[in-house]
């Protein structure tokens, strides 16, 4: 596999995996692949995948920070077992069960928000975006909604049309949905204004402000959709002084505020929800990814009142609410907190926090160390002091990770994605951090050839 580069892979690839690999290639559609590195799935516990070679991996993915409670937990795996004993599927919409009770009930008990609330649920997160632009617009009768640029809410049209990620993804399949208009995100590392917080006394803001009162009439926004913490453009925090002047004007112009925790939520910012770190108290908060531990669903938890303003049946899917996927998100919030998984993402958070800001130190390919808990991202660049992304070497870092034994992916071009499972124990996380250092330095040797580019692309 290596034979251009000047080591030896720890992972042993064989033609068992090379013919997996051709045969999807023959048989599915390239849209759906982000191309990284050749791993077949086989197995997985905790924090550790097995790959069909028998190769082992300790997963800093978390399937895209879908498996909080990490791999096959067993008290999951009993309550899927134990609702598929029972019965697999009887749509909500006509009949009633259970576990969409129970799971709505504590999703309402677990969401910021001080006030009487209602769940709606979907299959996928952008399903559930979809749902949150429906239920903003029908409530407050008015159409327009405010997004980020670089923001991702997924690819139903409607979580598509409110997504600033990249022409890329819009190129060829537009219109998208009309009256959505975009600001910049709050970005403190690559401000779009290239100033300083707070110096900058918060342009980014103002632009806001600027569009109400020039070109936008407020009282046709009906919300503004935002993620707490950007995850797929690079992992990006804004300041705290952001919220409390946003809050203000959603307040004065009576705009609602939707928080898109997709990737946020479920503990995985140290917190059970991120919007809980800025003191924010979102009208609509949509879940996805890490709600059922990798079982399809999500949710829309909202006011009562907006949930009144809109008729059955505008947001309905057959099987949203499924017994099982359900049960699965049961199990999964009982074991976030039984087991304290919520303290250990900040605990293993901060380890590897330390770990990556005494890298930054000895490298200058490291540019910014950003997080909470285990939401990290790690913005590799040409130089500090030009920031310019380093795409290859980033791609490169992946890439020796997986050859010695780690599953590192990286997104925003230039971001190592770090997001284990908030099971993750210090033994793991200590392991890992030495596999990141080692490939950071053998990258920086030039010991890792430009032809693994050719393969591994990310996001
Ligand atoms: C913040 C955010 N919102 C929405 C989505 C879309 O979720 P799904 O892929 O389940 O539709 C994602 C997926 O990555 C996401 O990160």
């Amino acid at each position: 596999m290596n034979s251009q580069t000047s080591y030896e892979s720890e992972v042993l690839i064989t033609e068992k995996t090379y013919s997996v690999i051709e045969k999807e290639n023959k048989l599915m559609s390239y849209t759906t692949r982000v191309p990284y590195y050749p791993l077949v799935v086989d197995s997985a516990r905790g924090s550790i995948v097995t790959d069909i070679e028998g190769n082992k991996f300790i997963d800093f993915l978390s399937s895209a920070a879908v498996v909080n409670t990490g791999h096959n937990h067993p008290k999951i795996v009993r309550a899927i077992n134990e609702q598929v004993g029972k019965f697999i599927h009887y749509t909500p919409a006509y009949l009633y069960h259970e576990p969409h009770i129970k799971l709505a009930e504590k999703l309402i008990e677990i969401t910021p928000g001080d006030f009487e609330k209602r769940v709606a649920f979907g299959l996928s997160g952008s399903s559930s975006v979809d749902g949150a632009i429906k239920a903003a617009r029908c409530y407050k009768g008015r159409n327009k909604i405010i997004s980020f640029l670089r923001s991702y809410h997924g690819t139903t049209y409607g979580a598509l049309s409110v997504s600033g990620y990249g022409v890329e993804m819009r190129n060829k399949i537009n219109p998208m949905m009309p009256d959505v208009e975009f600001i910049p995100y709050p970005d403190c590392f690559r401000c779009l204004y290239n100033q300083e917080y707070p110096s900058c006394n918060l342009t980014c803001l103002r632009y806001f402000q600027n569009l109400l009162k020039t070109v936008v009439p407020p009282e046709e926004v009906a919300a503004i959709i935002m993620e707490p913490i950007q995850g797929d453009a690079g992992i990006i925090i804004p300041p705290q002084e952001y919220y409390d002047k946003l809050r203000e004007i959603c307040r004065q112009y009576n705009i609602l505020i939707i928080a898109d925790e997709v990737q946020t939520g479920f503990g995985r910012t140290g917190k059970m929800f991120a919007c809980e770190h800025f003191n924010l108290e979102p009208d609509i908060i949509v879940l996805g990814k890490a709600i059922a531990s990798g079982m399809p669903l999500s949710a829309m938890v909202a006011k009562k009142e907006i949930f009144e303003s809109w008729n059955a049946p505008v947001h309905f899917f057959n099987t949203a609410g499924n017994a099982i996927s359900c049960s699965a998100a049961v199990a999964t919030i009982d074991v976030l907190k039984e087991e304290k998984l919520v303290d250990n993402a900040n605990i293993q958070g901060d380890y590897i926090i330390n770990r990556f800001k005494s890298l930054m130190e000895k490298y200058d390919c490291i540019g910014d160390v950003r997080g909470k808990g285990l939401l990290i991202g790690v913005d590799i660049v040409k130089n500090k002091s030009s920031k310019e992304r380093d795409v290859a070497k980033t791609a490169k870092i992946c890439w020796r990770c997986w050859e010695k034994g780690l599953i590192l992916a990286f997104f925003s071009g230039s971001v190592l994605r770090v997001a284990p499972p908030l099971n993750l124990s210090s033994e793991e996380a200590e392991k890992a951090m030495n596999i990141i250092e080692e490939s950071i330095r053998e990258v920086e040797e030039g010991l890792v050839s430009d032809e693994v580019l050719e393969q591994i692309k990310g996001w």
